[in-house]
């Protein structure tokens, strides 16, 4: 037939994080460029396509190429991302979606990967923001890996609602407290050889540590994980297709009208990894 295959354009839209890729639907479908779209991934943190016109379907066949989709939450592999409750009944946890975090933070596994399809965007706001936690950590200083080394941290979803309701009433409280809570290593040592950070907004506290040492710790290894050298914000078109590797990044959307109307569609990609 004599079609000869699409090449990808690969333009990095940051020095350490966030590339643009150019390719069509009919390559990504394919699956042929599959291993290549995940080097890039994994070495980018965050990739993404513009103007493809893709359907949820395609979202999902896309996403089948790159790994194992996670079916369960939404609708034939697509879970809509909205703050508003008539949308989405999870809005109120969604609304920690606004502070750094990682996804899957309280699931056995970390996702591997989160693909989120611009559907409508709101007037004002609503960016979102990822930092590259791989080279925040090859970057620290190695008194500060020396300290960390062997650091847990206890993460919950009633910490991630402090950011959100900072008065949380007693019933509140009790709500978000029946959620189970997991362990995480603040260093994440990847089976790659690679290391990156495990913190953000469900990051509670360090086992082992004071309270006001625990607290100073989290938030000056996110002030340093979150400098701008180590962060791309990505400023949303419709159709917008975003993948970025959960494993070596956080993220937060900048804030926006729960009624303003912004969707997303997410598909997520099972982790791979189990955490050290
Ligand atoms: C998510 C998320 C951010 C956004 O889908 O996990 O954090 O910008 N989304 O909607
Ligand atoms: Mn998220």
């Amino acid at each position: 037939m004599g079609i000869s295959a699409t090449q990808l354009e690969i333009i990095d839209v940051a020095p350490r994080i966030g590339s643009e890729i150019r390719t069509d639907v009919e390559t990504l479908l394919s699956g042929r460029e599959a291993p290549r779209i995940r080097e890039v991934l994994e070495q980018r943190g965050v990739v993404y396509f513009r103007g493809l016109e893709i359907s949820d379907e395609q979202q999902v066949a896309i996403a089948k190429t790159l790994g194992t989709t996670v079916a369960t939450e939404g609708e034939g592999g697509i879970y809509k991302i909205s703050l508003d409750s008539t949308v989405n009944k999870r809005a109120q946890y969604l609304k920690g979606s606004l502070f750094w975090h990682f996804d899957g933070s309280l699931q056995p596994y970390p996702n591997l990967a989160t693909v989120l399809h611009a559907i409508k965007l709101s007037d004002a706001g609503g960016q979102t923001e990822f930092c590259n936690t791989y080279a925040a950590y090859d970057d620290l200083p190695q008194s500060d890996k020396d300290l960390i080394a062997d650091l847990r941290v206890v993460h919950s979803a009633e910490r991630s609602q402090y950011y959100v309701t900072p008065e949380m009433s007693y019933e509140e409280v009790s709500f978000w407290q029946n959620s189970p809570t997991k362990v995480c290593p603040i260093v994440w040592q990847h089976q790659s050889g690679r290391k990156s950070l495990l913190l953000g907004a469900t990051a509670d506290y360090v086992v082992g540590m004071s309270v006001e040492q625990s607290r100073a710790l989290l938030a000056r290894l996110r002030d340093w994980a979150t400098q701008p050298q180590y962060v791309y914000r990505h400023e949303w078109q419709v159709g917008d297709l975003l993948i970025w590797d959960n494993t070596g990044t956080m993220h937060r959307a900048l804030p926006y009208a729960a009624d303003s109307g912004r969707l997303m569609h997410r598909t997520i990609l099972a982790g791979e990894e189990p955490l050290n």
